[in-house]
């Protein structure tokens, strides 16, 4: 199978390149990825010479409509993906996410391309901390930031795509993923790699704001099982019953790391802060047979550490210019 990976040289599309040649070695794998701040070669070491790598922009209307054209499938996971860049500068979300998204949906109507489209369980906004339900392909759509709004209308666009011109997609809404290769912008890699360099961890506003944790290779696992069966023009949402607050989350990585639990510092609360996602994934699990493989968090979150122990010099050379963009916003309000 001719598979076309946008935003492969990131987080979720780097392991899902190297799951996909580990998994099922025969497949023709091209990966289009712009190499922006998030993308990194990096994240392609040891499978360079199994893939073709272009890079260029998921907006580049030529390019795209040559990449496609030569697919049997697309996996659309390049997107401009941090809330808080989001806040700072929206831009680049619309361009990326909405005109990319827009770009690859033409081609692939063009070409009568199988297309999967990567999204968010932040378009369904957020939950109290107290509500018994969790969110399920029915929710409705009520997203909260620059970030997730641009994924909100790019799932849009594929519907629209379905019903009025018989793409053949699927939509996938995945919880957030840890795992190796995530940058250091991001929640648990920031933390992990601060408490390395000796540095304390960052807690927004009261840190009981509640993430559904899921390993990278279980959602690619997912992915791969909605490509294979997942019925076309219907959304699946990913999740692995991963629910836990930041305070904890901070706490675990803390006493792994040999630091008292409480060695943290509260800093300036993310603007329009999400309370808490929490994924329901029946659908998935009863039509699909998909089950997680990582059962357990803590092990999981183990081996990422592990990880980035080992690969100091994958996340080194993003360190500094991240927290210097995290310094001009965020003030330490208590310890
Ligand atoms: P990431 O920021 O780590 O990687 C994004 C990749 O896309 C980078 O390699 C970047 O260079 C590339 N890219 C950005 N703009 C591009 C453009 N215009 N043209 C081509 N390539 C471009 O992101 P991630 O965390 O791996 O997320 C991947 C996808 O998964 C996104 O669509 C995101 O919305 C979705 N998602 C992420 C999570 C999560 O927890 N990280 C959860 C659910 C869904
Ligand atoms: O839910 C899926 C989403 O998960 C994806 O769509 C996004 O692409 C991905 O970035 C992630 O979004 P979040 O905003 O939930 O992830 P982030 O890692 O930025 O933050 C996780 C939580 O941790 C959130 O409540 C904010 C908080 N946080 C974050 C950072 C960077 C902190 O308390 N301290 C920090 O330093």
């Amino acid at each position: 199978m001719k598979i076309l990976v946008t935003g492969g040289a990131g987080f979720i599309g780097s392991n899902f390149v190297h799951r996909t040649l580990a998994t099922r070695p025969d497949s023709a794998v091209t990966v289009l990825d712009a190499l922006t701040y998030a993308g990194s070669m990096a994240s392609l070491a040891g499978v360079e010479d199994r893939i073709r790598f272009v890079e260029g922009d998921v907006a580049d209307e030529g390019l795209v409509d040559q990449l496609v054209g030569d697919a049997d499938v697309v996996v659309h996971f390049a997107a401009e993906s941090h809330n808080d860049n989001s806040l700072a500068d929206p831009s680049p979300f619309i361009r990326t996410n909405l005109i990319g998204t827009f770009t690859l949906l033409e081609a692939a109507r063009r070409h009568g391309v199988r297309y999967h489209h990567i999204s968010t369980d932040e378009v369904y906004g957020d939950l109290d901390l107290d509500d018994p339900k969790k969110f399920t392909e029915d929710t409705p759509y009520t997203p909260s930031s620059p970030y997730s709004a641009s994924k909100a209308g790019s799932d849009h666009l594929v519907r629209a795509w379905v019903r009025s011109f018989g793409l053949r997609a699927t939509i996938s809404n995945c919880s957030n993923n840890y795992g190796p290769r995530q940058h250091v912008e991001k929640f648990i890699p920031r933390q992990i790699t601060n408490v390395i360099d000796g540095v304390r961890p960052k807690l927004y506003g009261d840190g009981l704001n509640v993430r559904d944790w899921i390993h990278v290779d279980d959602h690619n696992d997912a992915v791969w099982t909605i490509i294979d069966g997942g019925r076309v023009g219907e959304t699946y949402l990913i999740g692995a019953n991963g629910e836990m607050n930041n305070r904890d989350v901070i706490a675990m990585i803390l006493e792994m790391m040999g630091q008292a639990p409480d060695a943290f510092d509260h800093v300036t609360d993310r603007s329009g802060h999400d309370r808490r996602y929490a994924i329901e994934a029946g659908k998935l699990r009863s039509e699909l047979g998909w089950t997680p493989r990582y059962e357990s968090f803590r092990d999981g979150l183990a081996a990422t550490i592990e990880w980035y122990r080992d690969n100091e010099s994958w996340w080194r050379p993003m360190k500094d210019a991240t927290e210097a963009k995290y310094a001009l916003t965020q003030k330490v309000v208590g310890r």
